[in-house]
């Protein structure tokens, strides 16, 4: 997959469908020469690099005028040398210098690929999976070691980036800017797609025409965000969900990070991705080293849909690891929006008992559990049962909850603590602070300083010790506020930079450690909602709360823009009650069913409050899904409608063998005498005879039929647009079940 012509030093990665191609430049940098659908092995692509005689730049060659840097197309640009955008790159000495220039060493390929020291990374079962060309750069005036690391996948139409610096020299130095990729592409008539919003509306689908300057996404927070997500996408203006060039930059990182595209003012395009330059510096001492998070690039000539299929198949499969990444995933009920902190044992058994009766498979206990937590102002910190609310303890209703027949998961907030709580009084200096400063809080909450081991060491302890007394098979591990005043008291001044990176290594730190003790633990992560809800997350907790906002017409478009970069194995999703708690929208309970069944599904009320008709509705729904989960979780997902778009949002899941699939068409508002609508599918096989299901509706055709002419949107009884509607509800949506004809269903996936 890595293949290397030694005679003008060009390396080609290619797994037959994407190419990425880099060569050495006669002054020893790297260069950048192509990304995207595969070309011909045997090129000779010297053509590619473009250069002109421009003014008002500076050369690094004397005499010779096609010499900067500015104008060449770079690898892995650095500050100081005469590339005047923005570089990958920047370090700064002791004596106050921040000039670099890395020349190229050697390479070496390997079958397979490394993981990433303390870092999530994507991974192969089989060293045949893919191949990683690495390729060491030297800045020798300052024995500075970069290592460029890139991995194709055989599999999947991705590559795999991450840098490695080594300080080989006498003197310590610092990395000011270190970002983990960098491209330059050849011509900038792009549009970014990035995925932006706050809380309770995350990952909104934003297009943003290139032009000349910069356009960039970024976190300061020290988390990923709500605000915005660490990815971009870059498409061509014809590009559509189905066809043209997309483009896909992932970072696999949960603290701040920086995605940028640049337009020089000649229309060269520089995407870059990475940890957050804001708040960074990294000191690298003689002998040390420093490795990027890692970033994936992805291509798909097959429009967005292409791209998000990529990062799904990798991210399921690749990314997401351990007990839990091929199984199906429990149908759980959560207690939050139906109690908030308000409940003892017998509610929470009560809760229960009727989410068995619906064949619930599991209860998750949340917020205010432990300590003297009776709202958001104490407790944090002390992950010791409340015995007022609990008399039995954790362990006693876990035991009660599996005598039930059903999984007991439990929600703790591990990075955060209230002042009011023993923990805090015993310990004041284990959060993030300023010693003599204030401190901001968020929710009532202070960050507890995770770059420090003591300090992680400390809650593990704790969560360990339940872990371990008591069956839990799930927790929610939740992370309410974003970090203000970094700061931890246990550096020196220099090192202070390293703060915000360090925090979220002990949060991959406490992850890693209750998953070696508990290697069967599910982990879903949540930071109220949807405000870490990265890749970095997905390497140890295969799924996340999507957002706090529950409303079905609202999480269309969070789960539309989510499923950009994520798989739905991934995307925590419940049916909550109505009125709806974030929006006080009444929506069917049918609705709410089919929005959340492209997810992790579950329920988030309290069953004992609703209607006969509608448990019945819950104990189908609890059915469909457990029939249909491994289809949802594995098949190939389609956004057919954008409900950023216009009035409707359709979805398909379909079986990569084409023998099955889901499409999911919600209307937000009601209409009156509307157009005829059909939906073309994707997915299908052309030449199967497949059964439509709809709400009332049922009838056959062939694959090509229902790609080329489509799914019709009608009731054929009442004549009214979508099926079974009747035509007049608001917020209506109907599932169709499409499988082959003569198959059973249940065997084909
Ligand atoms: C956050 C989460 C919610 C819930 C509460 C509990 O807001 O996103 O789901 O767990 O915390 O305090």
């Amino acid at each position: 997959m890595v293949t290397v012509n030694e005679k003008d030093m060009v390396f080609h990665l290619s797994n037959g469908r994407i190419s990425y191609l880099l060569y050495v430049m006669e002054s020893g940098a790297l260069g950048h020469l192509y990304f995207g659908k595969a070309l011909n092995p045997n090129g000779n692509y010297s053509h590619m690099v473009e250069k002109a005689h421009r003014p008002m730049t500076t050369y690094i060659k004397e005499g010779d005028l096609y010499t900067s840097y500015e104008h060449l197309r770079q690898e892995y640009p650095c500050y100081g040398t005469s590339d005047y955008r923005y570089p990958a790159l920047e370090i700064q000495g002791g004596d106050g210098s921040r000039i670099c220039n890395i020349q190229y060493q050697g390479y070496e390929i390997r079958n397979g690929k490394q993981a990433l020291p303390g870092l999530p990374a994507t991974y192969v079962e089989d060293e045949n999976e893919a191949q990683t060309l690495q390729i060491t750069l030297k800045d020798t005036w300052r024995n500075l070691e970069v290592v460029l690391s890139y991995s194709i996948f055989r599999d999947v139409d991705a590559v795999a980036r991450s840098v490695r610096f080594v300080n080989l020299g006498e003197e310590t130095f610092f990395l000011n800017r270190a970002m983990s990729m960098s491209v330059d592409f050849a011509d900038a008539d792009y549009e970014s797609v990035q995925l932006s919003g706050a809380w309770s509306r995350e990952r909104a689908v934003k297009v943003r025409e290139l032009d000349a300057g910069v356009t960039a996404v970024s976190s300061t927070r020290g988390n990923s965000s709500h605000h915005h997500n660490p990815f971009l996408a870059l498409k061509r203006k014809h590009t559509t969900e189905q066809s043209g060039d997309a483009y896909g930059f992932s970072l696999i990182y949960s603290g701040n990070f920086l995605a940028q595209a640049e337009v020089d003012n000649h229309s060269v395009l520089r995407v870059m991705l990475g940890i957050n330059p804001f708040g960074f510096q990294w000191k690298l001492m003689p002998q040390e080293s420093f490795v990027t998070p890692e970033a994936v690039m992805v291509y798909s000539p097959d429009g967005l849909n292409g791209m998000s299929r990529q990062f799904h198949r990798l991210y399921r499969r690749r990314l997401a690891r351990g007990f839990w990444r091929d199984r199906e995933r429990p149908v759980l009920i959560n207690n939050w929006e139906a109690t908030l902190f308000d409940y003892v044992e017998e509610d929470l058994l009560r809760f229960a008992e009727k989410a068995k009766e619906c064949g619930i498979e599991m209860f998750v206990l949340d917020d205010g559990w432990f300590g003297s937590r009776c709202n958001d102002k104490s407790g944090l910190g002390d992950w010791k049962a409340n015995r007022t609310k609990l008399p039995e303890g954790i362990k006693g209703l876990s035991e009660n909850i599996e005598a039930l027949g059903m999984k007991f998961g439990l929600w703790f907030e591990p990075e955060m603590v209230n002042k009011d709580s023993d923990f805090f009084r015993a310990h004041p200096d284990y959060i993030l602070q300023t010693p003599g400063r204030s401190q901001s809080h968020g929710r009532n909450q202070f960050v507890l300083d995770f770059s420090r081991k003591e300090v992680v060491d400390a809650i593990y302890e704790q969560m360990y010790v339940i872990l371990r007394d008591a069956k839990i098979s799930y927790i929610k591990w939740d992370m309410n506020r974003s970090i203000s005043e970094c700061y931890s008291a246990a550096y020196p001044p220099d090192r202070q930079g390293e703060i915000f990176h360090r925090y979220i290594l002990g949060v991959y730190d406490l992850h890693e450690r209750l998953l070696r003790a508990f290697p069967e633990l599910l982990i879903e992560s949540c930071a109220s909602g949807g405000g870490r809800f990265d890749a970095g997350m997905l390497y140890y907790a295969p799924q996340g709360w999507t957002s706090d906002d529950s409303d079905a017409i609202e999480r269309l478009k969070i789960q539309y823009g989510t499923s950009f970069c994520y798989p739905l194995s991934c995307m925590g999703a419940h049916v909550s009650a109505c009125p709806n708690g974030q929006v006080g929208r009444v929506t069917p309970i049918e609705t709410r069913g089919n929005v959340a069944y492209t997810g992790a599904f579950g329920y988030e009320l309290d069953l004992n409050g609703l209607s006969d008709a509608e448990l019945e509705t819950v104990k189908e729904q609890v059915a469909f899904y457990k029939k249909n989960r491994r289809l949802i979780a594995t098949g190939d997902f389609y956004r057919l409608l954008s409900p950023f778009e216009g009035n409707f949002a359709a979805w398909e899941i379909a079986a990569p063998d084409g023998t099955r699939a889901l499409v999911t068409v919600t209307r937000m508002l009601s209409e009156a005498n509307g157009p005829y609508r059909r939906l073309p599918l994707r997915g299908l096989y052309a030449e199967k005879e497949y059964h439509i299901q709809g709400r009332y509706n049922a009838y056959d055709a062939y694959g090509d039929e229902l790609m080329q002419y489509g799914l019709i949107l009608e009731d054929k009884s009442s004549g009214q647009i979508i099926d079974g509607s009747g035509g007049c509800e608001d917020f209506l949506s109907v599932l169709y079940e499409i499988t082959e004809k003569q198959r059973d269903a249940g065997s084909v996936i």
